[in-house]
């Protein structure tokens, strides 16, 4: 070490002060900072005194320092969400005041819909009916123009505003009968013959002798409900047996268990849940999915999306 009393050794090999510090006889030159970083360095500590001053910066026992210029982000973003919901709640506004056809006929409202509506959808409705609405077992799909109870729009919009068997004092309702079980209203071997009957209907593999046994019990029992041809009820929401698409799938041990249980689908309503502006404004996706029905016809520009690549081996409803 060196004696702190005399002057550092110059380094000859680059005539530069040494620090003193030694190791080895190695040397530490003293180099001194590049101005160019002094000044920079300097710089930033009077960047930050007027920071201080002019920005919220130190915190302080019950808040902070709110700045001279008196800065909030939580009160840019309250502006700038008062002014989206300022922009949105007029178009909402304007859907509400108006019937769903009309909303539709107005393309800038409909482009405004079909988005808002697709939101709704993923969090109100996606769950059951899946994404785009593609339906899944017991759950119909929405994209295709298949419909159980109906696919105009005002028809759509009444099924959400009130479910199906939901409890709704004005939900849709039907009910078929279970036919198998406790108090069997036909015998498994009628039930089994009926479901080779019902495979006839949509020209479905099926065993012909069973299906000419099974005639009669369909005529008496499910003709009511889905025609004498299979056709369906939408009054009843009785679906189609003569199409192949199904909502409980279509193989005979499908339509067994149908008409063994009965089962009856529920939809929830939704007249409780969400505003009549987002159940128009889903209304209006749920129709241009795919399946969407005319009346009264829609602006002409918008064709119906062509339906999306069909489900599975068993298309479901
Ligand atoms: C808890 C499950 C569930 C949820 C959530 C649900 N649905 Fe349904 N939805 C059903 C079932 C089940 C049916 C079929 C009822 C039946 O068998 O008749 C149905 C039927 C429908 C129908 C009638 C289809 C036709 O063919 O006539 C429409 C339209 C519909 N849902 C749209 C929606 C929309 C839009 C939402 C969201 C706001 C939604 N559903 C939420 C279960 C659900
Ligand atoms: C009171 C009316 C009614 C009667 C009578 C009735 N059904 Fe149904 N059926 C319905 C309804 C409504 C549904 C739809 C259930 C649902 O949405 O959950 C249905 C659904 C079905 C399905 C499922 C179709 C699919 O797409 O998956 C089959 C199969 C069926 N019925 C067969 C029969 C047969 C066979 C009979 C006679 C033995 C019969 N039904 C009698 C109303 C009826």
């Amino acid at each position: 070490m060196a004696d702190p009393n005399t002057p550092p050794p110059i380094d000859p090999a680059t005539n530069t002060a040494t620090t003193g510090h030694e190791w080895d006889g190695i040397t530490e030159l003293d180099t001194p900072l590049p101005r160019w970083w002094l000044i920079l360095f300097y710089a930033t500590i009077v960047a930050a005194a007027i920071y201080w001053v002019l920005m919220p910066a130190w915190p302080t026992l019950n808040g902070y320092t709110p700045g001279l210029r008196g800065h909030s982000d939580r009160a840019e973003l309250k502006k700038d969400l008062a002014a989206l919901d300022a922009e949105r709640g007029g178009r909402f506004q304007l859907i509400a005041e108006q019937p769903v056809e009309a909303v539709f006929a107005d393309a800038g409202l409909r482009d405004f819909a079909k988005a808002a509506g697709a939101s709704l959808f993923g969090d109100n409705c996606a769950q059951c009916h899946r994404s785009g609405g593609a339906g899944g077992f017991g759950f119909p799909s929405l994209a295709d123009n298949v419909w159980l109870w109906g696919g105009r729009l005002s028809e759509i919009e009444t099924t959400l505003r009130h479910g199906i068997r939901s409890g709704d004092p004005d939900a849709r309702i039907s009910a078929m009968p279970a036919y198998g079980g406790e108090n069997a209203i036909l015998t498994p071997q009628q039930i089994s013959d009926t479901a080779d009957y019902v495979l006839s209907l949509s020209s479905s593999p099926h065993d012909a002798v069973a299906a000419g046994r099974g005639k009669a019990a369909y005529e008496a029992n499910c003709v009511i409900c889905h025609g004498a041809t299979g056709a369906g009820d939408r009054a009843q929401g009785a679906p189609a047996l003569s199409d192949q698409t199904w909502l409980y799938a279509g193989t005979k041990e499908d339509i067994i268990q149908q008409m063994t249980l009965g089962r009856n689908g529920v939809m929830p309503a939704f007249s409780q849940r969400l505003k009549p502006e987002q159940i128009k404004a889903l209304a209006v996706y749920v129709w241009t999915l795919g399946g969407g029905e005319n009346d009264p016809p829609p602006a002409p520009a918008q064709a119906p999306a062509p339906a999306p690549a069909a489900p599975k081996a068993a298309p479901l409803r």
